[in-house]
C-alpha cells in the first residue's frame, strides 16, 4: 500500500476548507496526523508546533534550494531559494537596515509619520483600514527603505499583481504570462536607476558594500520588495480586526500603550498573514514517525502550529495576557526566518498608534462597521477583505 493512503484526514482536506474554515481540520490533523499527506495540495503537511520547528530549523534536510520553487523561476536566484553559505551571503547583504536598532532609531519615526498622514487622509474615523492604511503604508515603507524614490505606489502594486499572476500560472502548470517580462524589465530599470543615482537607501548600500555582485542586486531587491507588501498589509489588517472584535483589549491599549506589542503578537499568532512555508526533502526523513521520501514537497502550517494546544492554552482565544504569546512561529524559524519582521512590526504598531491618537484627540471612539467588514480568510495569505471602521458604538 502506498504510504500516502494511510492518512484519511489529510485525504479529505479541501482547498476550500483550508481557505474558509481551516481551524477544525487543522486541529484534527495536528491531533491524529501531525504529519499527513494532502492529495489536494500534493504535499506532506506538518501541523504540530514542535515538528514544524524541527523542519524549519533543519535546512540540510528541508531545503528551499529546489528548481520547482516558482519564485526562483520568475525572479532568479535570491536568499529565498538558497541554503548554506550562499544563503548567508545573500542575507548578510540586507542585515543592517532590518536590524531592530536601525528600525528603532531610523525608521520608526518615519513610519509613524506616514501612518498618521495616511490615517488623516483616508480614514479619520471612517474607512477601510486594509486598503486605506495598511496597504499603502506597507508599500510606502518598503519603497522608502529601498531608496526607490521615483516609483509610484500604484506601479509597485501592478508589478506585484503581475508577479502573483505569474506564480499562479506556474503553480497550475501554465506558461508564464507575457506581461511578466515587461514588468520585471521595468522593475529592474528602477533598481538600476536607484543604483546609479545613489539614492540613500538599501539599494545604494548594497552597491557600496559589495557583498552581492551588481548583477545579483535586482533579483535580491525584488524578493524583499515583494515580500514586504501583501504580508504587512495583512498583518496590520488582522491586528485591527482582532482588536476591534475585542473592544476591551482595544480599550486597554489606551491605558497602557506597551500592550500594543502584545496585541500584535497575539494577532500574529492567531492569523499568520502567510499561512505556511514550503520545503523539499533532500533525503528520506522520519518526521514524527512518518517517513517522508527524498525530493518531496513538505508544507509547514504556521497557522496550525500557532494553535497547538500543548503550547498555547485555549489557543482559539485572543488573549492579551497570554504569557507565551510571542512563541508563535508566524515569521518562521531557522535560517529563512523573516528578514523584515521588525519593519513589519513597526508598521502595524504605527497604524494602531495613529488610530488610538485620533481617538484621544477627537474624543470619539472607533468601532467596526460590521456590515462592511469580513473575518480573515484565505489559503496562503490570510486577512479580512475589509476592516471598515466607523465612529461610535463601541462597548467597554
Ligand atoms: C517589511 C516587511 C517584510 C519584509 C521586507 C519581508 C522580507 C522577507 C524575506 C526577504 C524573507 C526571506 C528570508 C530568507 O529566505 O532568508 C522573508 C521570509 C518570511 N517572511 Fe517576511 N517580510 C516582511 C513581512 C512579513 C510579514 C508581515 C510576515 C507575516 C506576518 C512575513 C512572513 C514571512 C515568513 C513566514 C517567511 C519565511 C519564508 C520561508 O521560510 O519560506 N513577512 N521575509
Amino acid at each position: 500500500m502506498d504510504r500516502r493512503e494511510q492518512f484519511p484526514i489529510g485525504a479529505a482536506v479541501t482547498v476550500d476548507e483550508l481557505s474558509e474554515t481551516p481551524y477544525g481540520v487543522l486541529d484534527r490533523l495536528r491531533l491524529h496526523e501531525p504529519v499527513s499527506w494532502l492529495p489536494e495540495l500534493n504535499a506532506w503537511w506538518v501541523t504540530r508546533r514542535d515538528l514544524a520547528r524541527s523542519a524549519m530549523t533543519d535546512a540540510e534536510t528541508f531545503t528551499v534550494d529546489d528548481d520547482r520553487f516558482t519564485t526562483a523561476r520568475i525572479l532568479g536566484t535570491s536568499m529565498l531559494n538558497l541554503d548554506g553559505a550562499e544563503h548567508e551571503r545573500h542575507r548578510r547583504a540586507f542585515n543592517a537596515p532590518f536590524r531592530p536598532k536601525f528600525v528603532r532609531e531610523t525608521l520608526e519615526a518615519r513610519i509613524a509619520s506616514s501612518a498618521r498622514r495616511l490615517w488623516d487622509e483616508t480614514i479619520s474615523g471612517s474607512g477601510d483600514v486594509r486598503t486605506g492604511l495598511a496597504g499603502p503604508l506597507a508599500v510606502e515603507t518598503i519603497l522608502d527603505l529601498m531608496g526607490l524614490d521615483d516609483v509610484e505606489p500604484t506601479e509597485v502594486l501592478s508589478w506585484y499583481a503581475a508577479f502573483g499572476e505569474a506564480i499562479t500560472a506556474l503553480t497550475v502548470g501554465n506558461a508564464l504570462p507575457p506581461t511578466i517580462d515587461e514588468t520585471l524589465t521595468r522593475l529592474m530599470s528602477y533598481v538600476e536607476g536607484a543604483m546609479s543615482a545613489g539614492n540613500p537607501g538599501v539599494i545604494t548600500d548594497l552597491v557600496t558594500d559589495q557583498v552581492l555582485g551588481r548583477e545579483e542586486i535586482p533579483a535580491a531587491v525584488a524578493v524583499v520588495l515583494f515580500g514586504a507588501i501583501e504580508t504587512s498589509e495583512a498583518m496590520t489588517a488582522n491586528a485591527f480586526w482582532h482588536l476591534l472584535t475585542h473592544p476591551n483589549a482595544w480599550n486597554r491599549l489606551h491605558v497602557d500603550r506597551s500592550l500594543i506589542d502584545q496585541a500584535i503578537n497575539e494577532s500574529l499568532r492567531l492569523e499568520p498573514a502567510a499561512t505556511w512555508v514550503d520545503r523539499y526533502t533532500t533525503r528520506d526523513v522520519d518526521l514524527g514517525g512518518v517517513v517522508i521520501p527524498s525530493g518531496e514537497l513538505v508544507s509547514i502550517s504556521l497557522l496550525a502550529a500557532n494553535r497547538d494546544p500543548t503550547v498555547f492554552a485555549n489557543p482559539e482565544y485572543f488573549d492579551l495576557d497570554r504569557p507565551n504569546l510571542a512563541q508563535h512561529v508566524t515569521f518562521a524559524k531557522g535560517p529563512h526566518a523573516c528578514l523584515g519582521l521588525h519593519v513589519a512590526r513597526a508598521e502595524t504598531h504605527a497604524a494602531i498608534a495613529a488610530a488610538l491618537d485620533w481617538e484621544v484627540e477627537s474624543g470619539q471612539a472607533l468601532a467596526l462597521d460590521e456590515g462592511r467588514t469580513a473575518k480573515p480568510r484565505g489559503l496562503i495569505f490570510r486577512r479580512p477583505e475589509h476592516v471598515h471602521l466607523r465612529v461610535g458604538g463601541r462597548s467597554d
